[in-house]
């Protein structure tokens, strides 16, 4: 059933010429379709080498579609699940900005790529967990407000300390809200195993961690590494993917918690509407507001490489 499924969206894609773009918190099935997988970031960069496909199917959250729509201006993307969105991305206003702008008139505004199209239109440049402290470091400014993800923000702040960075409430509901206690459970439970956590994680989680890096360093540095077991404190997908990948190591959540029901959303049924052209959300933007918000996606491109 998965099979003939995944069969007839492998001969939509040819015959639509379209392009699967999957973040690694999608589910096994997904990822065996897609032609990209990856964290924010590669999937970002990644969509720029299919100059010549006419739509992009994109399999995560609807920021990361809309990324992908300013990059692509002339080609359709479709969000594979229209309901499939990232609550930290609403969590700021174009006045909340504004109004640091006006107390802050020096500093540049840093936008987690986990934020809407509007907001990312009056920020400065956007940043992804896997590249924000190259970004900071070679922004030409010493001071930094860095919106939305505070977990993310400090982490980068105490690897730019020679950087004034301005921090307001915010940060991912289930990274963010993942208890101490999860991390020390999960420790004192697999006393051997490597911590491993995504930026988002709040400090008081992240302080047990033997590496801190986006969904695709996490599992970079798992498949890389001498050890055997590791404790993975980002979604707990990653975990399935990871025993997957390495089936002589052992992967145990740090968390049972560790679920995001909107990168949950998206099946294979989706896609193949989606591709149909019966289902999913097709982005649209106002050329107005894509050559806004480009100019933050333009600069950290630039600024990531
Ligand atoms: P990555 O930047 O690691 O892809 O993370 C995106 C995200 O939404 C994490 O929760
Ligand atoms: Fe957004 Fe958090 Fe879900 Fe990532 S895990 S998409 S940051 S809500």
């Amino acid at each position: 059933m998965i099979k003939t499924l995944q069969d007839e969206i492998l001969q939509l894609k040819k015959d639509k010429n379209a392009v699967i773009l999957a973040h690694c918190y999608q589910s096994k099935e997904i990822l065996e379709v897609a032609d990209e997988t990856g964290d924010s970031y590669n999937l970002s960069v990644s969509a720029l080498k299919y100059a010549n496909c006419d739509t992009f199917i994109m399999c995560g959250v609807h920021f990361m579609a809309e990324t992908v729509k300013i990059l692509s201006p002339n080609k359709r993307v479709i969000l594979a699940n229209g309901n499939a969105g990232c609550p930290m991305a609403e969590q700021f206003t174009i006045k909340d900005v504004l109004k640091l702008r006006q107390q802050y008139p020096k500093a540049s505004v840093v936008a987690y790529v986990n934020t809407t199209a509007d907001l990312k239109s009056v920020c400065d440049v956007c940043v992804t967990s896997a590249t924000s402290v190259k970004i900071c470091e070679k922004i030409p400014n010493d001071e930094i407000i860095f919106i939305p993800d505070c977990n993310l923000g400090s982490f980068t702040a105490e690897r730019v300390p020679n950087k004034k960075f301005i921090f307001v409430q915010g940060g991912c509901p289930i990274h963010g809200n993942i208890p101490q206690s999860d991390v020390l459970k999960a420790k004192q439970e697999h006393p051997n195993a490597l911590v491993l956590c995504h930026p988002e994680c709040s400090p008081k989680v992240t302080q047990y961690a033997d590496y801190i890096g986006s969904t695709t360093g996490i599992m970079a540095y798992a498949k890389q590494s001498n050890s055997k077991e590791f404790i993975i404190g980002t979604e707990n997908s990653i975990v399935d993917h990871l025993e997957y990948a390495c089936p002589d190591k052992y992967f145990y959540p740090l968390s049972k918690d560790f679920i995001c029901a909107d990168m949950k959303l998206t099946t294979l049924p989706d896609v193949k509407k989606a591709l149909l052209g019966v289902g999913g959300l097709e982005i649209d933007m106002s050329n107005e507001l894509i050559s806004k918000a480009k100019v933050c996606i333009d600069n950290m491109v630039e600024l990531g490489r």
